[in-house]
């Protein structure tokens, strides 16, 4: 909680995701945070103009990245970790627990053998509480499944990545309903987050506005336990899995969950033909 890192902010409004830099307040050593790739899915077109903002921001500010930090695998964006790391270097992680969904997917994209369940395409695999190093800084990532069984909360000094586990108060949690998901299991891994101290900022991967209000990204332990409208003023387990399997009965699929799940457990590289072609697929009637 001593060291209080830089934390920039970049907002993508095609996917309501925030994106983060964290930034060394004693080196110029940063990380990156959940990065998001442009996608014109109808056009099968990829192009990288929030990706290329982080890097501006990198550059300008004469920064060495040495991490590009995954929450999860996302269902909603593409990751442009790989684009980033060929710019500026650092070191894609994500957690270990990647191997269960590249199994599931890998099935349900009918994956040949090519495709490695391992988690190799990623430089580093977190185990719970393993902690590395951003300069002088020593971050720790806390397996936070629920959302999907992947998710890990990165700790930076008072600063905490929560991924898809907590929204803003009024926004209240994460949906629990992909495969692997699971309502109590998200309940658990809340509380995890719930446990941090009192003032540790907490910052969101995404922000939906809720009734109009502007978007936001950033709070704290204590405001999310006195306020947040699905797990604050001590919601029970119970109560939480009813709300939760209710509410994510009603929820759409995500617009972009074909292509993004197909790039984001290659750690974000786009599947290729034999021939080296980029190509996606849409399986049908299997999501
Ligand atoms: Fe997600």
């Amino acid at each position: 909680m001593e060291v209080k890192p830089d934390v920039k902010a970049f907002f993508d409004p095609q996917t309501n995701t925030i994106s983060y830099v964290v930034k060394d307040p004693a080196s110029d050593a940063c990380a990156v945070v959940d990065s998001v790739m442009d996608i014109d899915y109808a056009a099968g077109r990829i192009t990288y103009e929030h990706a290329d903002e982080i890097i501006d921001y990198i550059q300008q500010n004469n920064l060495r990245l040495e991490w590009l930090i995954e929450t999860h695998v996302h269902a909603d964006h593409l990751s442009a970790a790989p684009y980033i790391q060929g710019k500026l270097g650092g070191k894609i992680g994500i957690g270990d627990q990647i191997t269960v969904v590249q199994e599931t997917f890998g099935k349900v994209f009918n994956e040949g053998t090519e495709f490695q369940r391992d988690g190799s395409q990623f430089d580093r695999l977190f185990k719970d509480g393993d902690t590395y190093q951003i300069g002088g800084m020593t971050a720790f990532a806390i397996h936070t499944p629920g959302h999907t069984p992947a998710c890990m909360v990165h700790v930076i000094g008072d600063a905490a990545f929560v991924g898809d586990t907590l929204f803003m108060p009024d926004g209240g949690s994460a949906r629990a309903d992909f495969p692997g998901g699971d309502a109590g299991q998200l309940y658990d891994s809340i509380q995890k987050v719930l446990a941090l101290p009192d003032d540790m900022r907490l910052f969101m991967c995404h922000d939906y506005g809720p009734g109009g209000r502007e978007i936001l990204w950033e709070t704290t332990v204590a405001t999310e336990k006195a306020e947040n409208i699905h797990v604050g003023k001590g919601t029970s387990r119970e109560d939480f899995i009813k709300f939760r399997e209710e509410r994510d009965a009603t929820l759409a699929v995500p617009k972009l969950i074909l292509p993004s799940l197909q790039v984001n457990m290659r750690a974000g590289d786009v599947p290729k033909t034999e021939d080296g072609k980029p190509m996606l697929k849409v399986p049908v009637n299997v999501i």
